[in-house]
Parts: structure tokens; C-alpha cells; sequence
């Protein structure tokens, strides 16, 4: 078994073809709260793997979840993180942007846009669901984009205008996309203001 990934909430290794994420206690939480929490993340994540496979929509296959164990198991996605390759494949953001769309038409907020939740093995796949909702507003669609934009900005910095106007380019696709990217420009506004104040 290989550890393959240490985020802040899980740990992740490669046991063959299999992929474990094991979602470790805080010692900061309350023990009450940080199981709940950790249950609720890995129930969620599995959740909507499963609707994704029934979608259809490329990210991993479940295998197994233990809500005890707060495990669950996947298929290992071969491949280079978006975020090592999207510097010299700028195009790639359009697909990225097309499967938002299609995730957003189905309602599904993925919660943590970033290239480091992404493979690219034959097409981009999307990974890390423990944070995702359903979800049919408007704001929280707009919140999953300026999250990615905001990832794209500071580890793609050298491509990062580009790589966003090919992200809406891709998310044109969905039906609503225009009412969610004016909202995004009030998020940033937003966003701005809380700043200057
Ligand atoms: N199914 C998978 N196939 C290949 N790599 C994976 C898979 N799941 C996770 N990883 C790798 O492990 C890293 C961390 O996994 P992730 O689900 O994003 O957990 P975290 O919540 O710690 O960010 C990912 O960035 C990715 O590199
Ligand atoms: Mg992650």
C-alpha cells in the first residue's frame, strides 16, 4: 500500500488497482462533532459517485464505503493532476468548464474546484466529492465557479485569464449559465468590497 495523498481530511493510498480514502480524527473537534462530520463526508462522497456513475460523468468507480471505518474504496485513475499539465494545455479549461456545465444541469455542487481534484486520463475526471451538495441555486453555482477561479489564479497564474474565459466558454454549454456568471460577477463583487472594508 502506497500513500498517494495526505490532504488535510484524508488520508489516500494505492492498494493495487483500488484507491482508499481514509478519513481521519481531528483532535481539534469535538469527538462528537468531528465523527459526525467525518461520517457525513464520507456518506456524502460516495452519494455522489454513485449518481455520477449513473450520469455517466467520468470520475472514479465506488467500491466500497464503511461509514465506520470512514473509508471508502475506488478505482485508481491513472494519470498527471490537471494541475501539472494545465500550464501547457490551456484548451483542457473548455472541457473543464463543459463538465461543470453538465454537473450544474444535474444540480451536483462539487464544492472543492481545483486542478489538484482532477485527472486527466484520456479526458479530465473529477475527484474529491466530500464536499459536494445538491443543489438548484443559483448562488451556490456561482460560488463552485469562483472557487475554481480563484484556485485557477493562484496556481495557474501564467495562463490564468485564458484558462478562465475557456472555462465559461465550456460552461456556455449549460441551459443557465448565463444567470450563474452574472451572479459570479456579484460574488466577486462581493468579494472585493469585504476586502476594501
Ligand atoms: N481515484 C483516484 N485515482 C487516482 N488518484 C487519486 C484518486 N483519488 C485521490 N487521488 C489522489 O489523491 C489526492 C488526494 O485525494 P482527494 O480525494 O483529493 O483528497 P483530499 O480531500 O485529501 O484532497 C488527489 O489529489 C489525487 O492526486
Ligand atoms: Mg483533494
Amino acid at each position: 500500500m502506497e500513500v498517494i495523498g495526505q490532504g488535510a481530511e484524508a488520508v489516500v493510498s494505492k492498494k493495487g488497482a483500488e484507491v482508499l480514502k481514509e478519513r481521519l480524527a481531528k483532535d481539534y473537534r469535538l469527538p462528537i462533532l468531528d465523527n459526525k462530520l467525518r461520517k457525513a463526508r464520507t456518506r456524502r462522497e460516495a452519494k455522489i459517485i454513485n449518481k455520477l456513475e449513473e450520469l455517466n460523468f467520468p470520475s472514479p468507480r465506488l467500491r466500497e464505503v464503511c461509514d465506520k471505518r470512514m473509508l471508502i474504496a475506488m478505482d485508481f485513475l491513472e494519470g498527471p493532476k490537471v494541475r501539472d499539465v494545465l500550464d501547457d494545455n490551456v484548451k483542457i479549461c473548455e472541457e473543464i468548464g463543459r463538465k461543470i456545465a453538465l454537473l450544474h444541469q444535474h444540480n451536483i455542487i462539487h464544492g472543492d474546484l481545483t486542478t489538484s481534484n482532477m485527472i486527466l486520463k484520456d479526458e479530465v475526471h473529477f475527484l474529491d466529492f466530500g464536499l459536494s451538495f445538491i443543489s438548484n441555486k443559483v448562488e451556490d453555482k456561482a460560488v463552485d465557479l469562483h472557487l475554481l477561479r480563484q484556485a485557477l489564479e493562484s496556481k495557474h497564474f501564467k495562463v490564468y485569464d485564458t484558462a478562465f474565459e475557456n472555462v465559461l466558454r465550456g460552461y456556455n454549454d449549460y441551459e443557465n449559465s448565463e444567470e450563474v456568471i452574472q451572479r459570479l460577477n456579484l460574488v466577486e463583487q462581493r468579494g472585493r468590497n469585504k476586502k476594501k472594508s
